[in-house]
């Protein structure tokens, strides 16, 4: 590995912008590519066949392009269906994001955890193994909210989000049986904490909303403690779709120190 081998942080659309501004206040100085499949988007959507495929090839071949040092799929969705093959496939470490269920129950008074993901990620057995590990004495109650993706990507354009898109999706949660216990809400897409201001208006004040994106920005300078970062090359991003929708979203890379922005 060189020492301007990039971290690749991966992700269906903006989403892993949320890893990504933890990420860079504990490990601000490896090279990084953010890679947004923007094609494949939304993937909450798609059956975990057609995940897993995309998933898995897109990494291989980005993986060929870019020599990786480190891989972070910065997306619930696809680690909870993908993660297990991509390590298998792929000699780099990965680091994959999965809903943050453990912090979530050790913050709840109440016992009752909400978690709003994407429909494919709440089906997920991983999701059922977490829960059975971390939160066996507890009530999780799983929503899914595919229309929060829509919105997180409009806002990072500078569209407002549709009040009634953030409303329908607090109220789903809040309809399910044993919902008005809830005080902690796993936000378990990394779409949604891009929302959680909004989302947080439609829940009894103190209402703790937790994702993974620190713990995984920890992780992620664990893995690389000791080694050489040299930044010969912009930080860039990169989709899979269209260039010139992808620029609408310059504004918001920039915030992130990235001002390149390419296609794959
Ligand atoms: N950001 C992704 C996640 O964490 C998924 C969004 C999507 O493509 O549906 O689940």
């Amino acid at each position: 590995m060189e020492a301007h081998s990039p971290i690749l942080l991966f992700d269906s659309g903006v989403g892993g912008l949320t890893v990504l501004a933890e990420l860079r206040k504990v490990l601000p100085d490896p090279p990084l590519i953010y890679a947004a499949d923007m094609a494949g988007l939304p993937y909450g959507t798609k059956s975990e066949s057609q995940i897993a495929a995309r998933v898995a090839g897109l990494l291989g071949k980005m993986s060929e392009r870019y020599r990786p040092r480190l891989v972070c799929i910065a997306c619930n969705t696809a680690s909870t269906i993908a993660l297990g093959m991509v390590r298998e496939v792929l000699e780099v470490p990965i680091v994959g994001t999965v809903p943050a269920i453990k912090p979530a129950a050790a913050l709840t008074q109440t016992g009752v955890i909400g978690l709003l993901g994407t429909e494919a990620t709440i089906r997920q057995a991983y999701v059922d193994n977490l829960e059975a590990e971390f939160a066996s004495d507890k009530t999780l109650l799983r929503y899914a909210a595919p229309q929060l993706v829509d919105a997180a990507e409009a806002k990072l354009r500078g569209q407002a989000p549709s009040p009634e898109t953030i409303k329908a999706a607090a109220e789903g949660l809040k309809a399910l049986d044993g919902s008005e216990r809830i005080d902690t809400v796993v936000l378990a897409c990394t779409h949604f904490p891009l929302l959680e201001d909004e989302l947080a208006a439609h829940f009894v004040p103190g209402t703790r909303f937790v994702h993974g994106a620190d713990g995984i920005a920890r992780r992620i300078a664990q893995l690389t403690q000791g080694q050489r970062f040299d930044r010969t090359q912009p930080d860039k991003a990169i989709t899979t779709g269209d260039l010139e929708e992808f620029q609408a979203l310059a504004p918001a890379f920039s915030e992130q120190k990235i001002d390149h922005l390419d296609r794959f």
